[in-house]
């Protein structure tokens, strides 16, 4: 049997048949196939094809009942927000009153520091990874300004060992042992956007909480990619979007975690809005605020319907699905293509441990840019490049098949 017709054979076999016919997948800029095989759904998530009736109902209500559709639309849109509380919930591990959809991911990380980076006395500092996402970089930067300190002192960048790409936990907890009694808050990503490597979330919240700080995730690749335990694993915050892995569309709405021991506290400062209060009394314009104890307490203003509902129809796949059957579908298709890319040469930098990496397979080539126009053009392969020197390519398990993983790595055979 050739590849191309093992890989089918694979398809065939799955224990999770594809649910590629769920999604609208984009027509191939060129080569011999009439559908692209995507790779880029860490960057942006395709659409369910269960969207646009989800939109056009909303819009329908908005035609027929105007305002009165807050309180009488089909999903009256006063309460939207608390459909996706469920499966936002089951999806991070979580309970159903430490989770929120608002707002987008670089705006809840700011909220939650605002209320939990409170740098005192010679514990101020904040640690990140050094191939941290650019905007977590300025965001945490941003906040050390934000209370009178220098960001070059006050921000700390875990970099990897000489020589090598990806950060090992025990350096991490090192670092935590040895420094943590300087530490105010640790926010790592839970899955780094350039290598893909999947962090021991659980092992550093532990360490990060017995050091004494503060420990938030920017869970933006790691929501819908990985299984998730924010609840057990004692995390204090986390911060995700939803445009990923979570097929929510562009700029969809994020999603945020706050632990039940911090919505039960009063005492927690919090940036406020009048969505924020008690439902029971919001409308009752008191200028006194009354937060609920869940993490519905740091949502500002009422939400977008119109960007709510696309989530709202993507959080139900994965709700019927289920995050341990995807991550299983994972591993197999992400470890299908890390053997074919071994073949070709490719420098992966991803870890091989599938326990360290989710979804996502990074290849360090001479011109990434270059590379993925022709794996476009010629071939109908959508990667994304990293310049200058990462290709990322992300098989999804809703909707990537290993015929897509085998044209992916004939391309690279070829092309690099
Ligand atoms: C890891 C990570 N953090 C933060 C962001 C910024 O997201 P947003 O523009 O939704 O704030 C991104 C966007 O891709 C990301 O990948």
């Amino acid at each position: 049997m050739n590849q191309e017709d093992e890989a089918r054979r694979l398809d065939e076999t799955d224990p999770l048949p594809t649910l590629r016919g769920e999604f609208l997948i984009p027509p191939a800029p060129g080569g011999p196939c009439a559908e692209a095989a995507y790779f880029a759904g860490n960057s942006l998530g395709l659409q369910p094809k269960s969207v646009a009736g989800r939109l056009r109902e909303e819009l329908d209500d908005w035609a027929r009942l105007a305002v009165e559709a807050h309180t009488r639309g089909g999903r009256p849109w006063v309460d939207y927000h608390e459909l996706l509380r469920g499966p936002a919930a089951r999806l991070v591990g979580a309970l159903p009153h430490e989770v929120v959809a608002m707002n987008s991911l670089t705006v809840n990380l700011h909220l939650m520091m605002a209320s939990f980076y409170r740098p005192a006395g010679t514990r101020t500092r904040i640690v990140i990874e050094d191939a941290a996402f650019p905007s977590d970089s300025y965001a945490v930067a941003s906040q050390a300004v934000h209370h009178g300190l220098d960001p070059a002192g006050t921000v700390v960048r875990l970099r990897p060992r000489d020589g090598e790409h990806t950060l090992h936990t025990e350096d991490v907890l090192a670092f935590l042992d040895r420094e943590g009694g300087t530490v105010a808050l640790v926010l790592l990503g839970g899955v780094n956007y350039l290598t893909g490597q999947l962090m021991d979330m659980a092992a550093i919240t532990k360490a990060g909480r017995a050091a004494g700080a503060v420990v938030g995730w920017d869970l933006a690749h790691a929501a819908g990619n990985v299984p998730l335990r924010l609840h057990d694993w004692d995390v204090d915050f986390a911060a995700w979007c939803t445009y990923k892995y979570l097929n929510g569309g562009p700029g969809a709405v994020a999603g945020c975690f706050v632990h039940e021991r911090h919505v039960r506290d009063a005492s927690v400062p919090k940036l406020a809005g009048w969505w924020g209060t008690d439902p029971a009394v919001r409308f009752r314009m008191d200028p006194d605020i009354a937060p609920p104890a869940s993490a519905d307490a740091w949502q500002l203003s009422n939400p977008p319907i119109m960007a709510l509902a696309p989530v709202l129809a993507s959080l139900e796949i994965f709700d019927r699905v289920g995050m341990d059957a995807l991550r299983a579908k994972s591993e197999r298709l992400t470890g299908y293509l890390a053997d074919r890319l071994a073949e070709t040469g490719a420098e992966v930098v991803t870890p091989a441990d599938p326990a360290a990496r989710g979804s996502q397979l990074s290849v360090r080539v001479a011109d990434a840019g270059g590379l993925v126009r022709r794996l476009a053009e010629a071939r109908g392969v959508i990667a994304d490049a990293r310049e200058p020197d990462v290709v990322r390519l992300a098989p999804v398990p809703l909707y990537c098949t290993f015929h897509d993983c085998h044209r992916a790595a004939a391309a690279l055979a070829d092309l690099l």
